[in-house]
């Protein structure tokens, strides 16, 4: 209750805005307030409870049955009536996948799919990745200048998601553009307009996963998580269904992608921001690894995610009831100072980087982060080796497309001085 007014929602409260300039600039900076006087408050804004305590966060992740995940990817702005008429027509069914779905189907179905993101299957990938990068580093190396994001950042992490999956060589181009497509429009807050065309582009994109499934039907034998799968659905039908390798088909491509491109610019502007940071890795790539939790605890990719409490309950000491829906804010959790010493500084020798809750935590925790972490450390060993002297382009602005959770810059100017490239001083 507000003290001077004795109104339920607080000040602080009442002005919280995710889709507003100071959420999108700093997430966890624009809810400080929150972590230090009403670390669980309710928005009427929003609709939503909003928990930015290390503490909290976790407990809200530990307990998938209390806060159950099902509403993780539920739109937050309504689509029109207009947009499910056009999703209708391309027989849009995207079903719970494995981040939104709740017990007792979730946990069986992870565990017939996690094989192929252990340490030992994921190795196989890297030398994919380097070569991807290193491809895409020679495009620009002698160029000076380049945006990061459109000629790097954005297009590998989505080649490797769609090798990771298995997509057919032949159809990576198709659904490159359509998940492009559906990304850059879903990220903005879509006019009645737009929202047709991002109807149309998701269900196209939907008839088009549809197309490389029975393709990968017909012969399951090849590499990848989908092939995979398809080949699991023979021994546990019940547990992979038609509809889950269906929409697992389109939201893996998301998953595995915009997160991944984007801890990547995050990760690279903050390095490139602390200099001496980013020398010590140029002079010592050995430090990369622990840099790169470092980064995803500092400046991660997912802001906030969400969950549906499912009985009376109550988190850090507040009665929360039935039916509400939460936004745990876990980019401000990796900020908290009672969990992480000096939580807004950049330290990648810091010995608890690894506990931070940019992959979820518990039953949910994210199944690529093994993957993302050694897409990260290919990206920073190349650039380090390739382009130690490697600058942010001066009074560079960068935005972020308005939304709660996926954070990254939309672009990010670097430059250097082509002759001073290692590989010209010392070929
Ligand atoms: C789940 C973040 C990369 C696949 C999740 C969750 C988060 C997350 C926050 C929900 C966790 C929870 O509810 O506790 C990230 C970030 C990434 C990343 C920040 C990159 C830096 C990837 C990649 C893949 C992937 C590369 C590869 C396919 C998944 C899957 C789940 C998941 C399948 C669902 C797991 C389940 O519910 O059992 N991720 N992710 N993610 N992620 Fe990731």
């Amino acid at each position: 209750t507000d003290p001077v007014s004795g109104c339920p929602v607080s000040v602080g409260a009442a002005a919280f805005d995710p889709f507003g300039d100071a959420y999108q600039a700093d997430p966890p900076e624009a809810v400080r307030w929150s972590r230090d006087e009403e670390p669980v408050f309710y928005s009427p804004s929003l609709g939503y409870w909003v928990v930015t305590r290390y503490d909290d966060v976790k407990a809200v992740f530990r307990d998938n049955i209390t806060f159950s995940p099902s509403i993780a990817l539920e739109k937050i702005t309504p689509v029109s009536d207009e947009a499910i008429a056009t999703l209708e027509r391309y027989d849009y069914a995207m079903n719970r996948t494995l981040v939104n779905e709740d017990e007792p189907e979730h946990m069986p179905r992870r565990r017939v799919l996690m094989d192929p993101f252990t340490p030992d299957r994921l190795s196989h990938h890297e030398p994919m990745v380097r070569r991807l990068t290193r491809e895409y580093v020679d495009r620009f190396v002698d160029a000076g200048k380049a945006d990061l994001v459109d000629e790097m950042l954005w297009e590998v992490p989505l080649t490797v998601a769609l090798h990771f999956l298995g997509v057919p060589e032949e159809d990576m181009a198709t659904l490159r553009k359509y998940s492009i497509a559906h990304t850059v429009n879903t990220w903005g807050r879509p006019s009645p307009e737009e929202q047709l065309t991002v109807a149309e582009n998701v269900g196209k994109f939907w008839q088009y996963a549809g197309t490389v499934l029975d393709k990968l039907r017909r012969d399951p034998s090849g590499d990848g998580w989908m092939p995979y799968s398809i080949r699991k659905q023979r021994e546990f039908p019940d547990v992979i269904t038609d509809s889950y390798l269906h929409s697992m088909m389109m939201a893996g491509i998301v998953a595995a992608h915009e997160t991944t491109a984007n801890a990547a610019a995050n990760a690279l502007k903050l390095l490139l921001e602390n200099r001496t940071v980013w020398e010590e890795l140029c002079a010592d790539p050995g430090l990369i690894p622990n840099a790169v939790e470092e980064c995803l605890r500092h400046s991660g990719s997912v802001a906030a995610w969400r969950r549906l409490v499912t009985s009376d309950t109550t988190v850090g000491g507040v009665p929360i009831p039935a039916g509400a829906k939460l936004l745990i804010v876990n980019s401000s959790a990796n900020r908290d100072e009672r969990h992480f010493e000096d939580p807004d500084s950049v330290d990648i020798r810091r010995d608890n980087a690894t506990e931070h809750l940019t992959f979820g935590y518990g039953s949910h925790q994210c199944m690529g982060k093994n993957l993302a972490r050694m897409e990260l450390q290919v990206f920073l060993e190349e650039l380090t080796r390739r382009l130690p002297h490697l600058d942010l382009v001066p009074g560079e602005r960068f935005t972020y497309v308005p939304n709660t959770s996926f954070r990254g810059p939309e672009h990010l100017w670097v430059q250097w001085d082509p002759a001073a490239n290692p590989e010209r001083t010392d070929p």
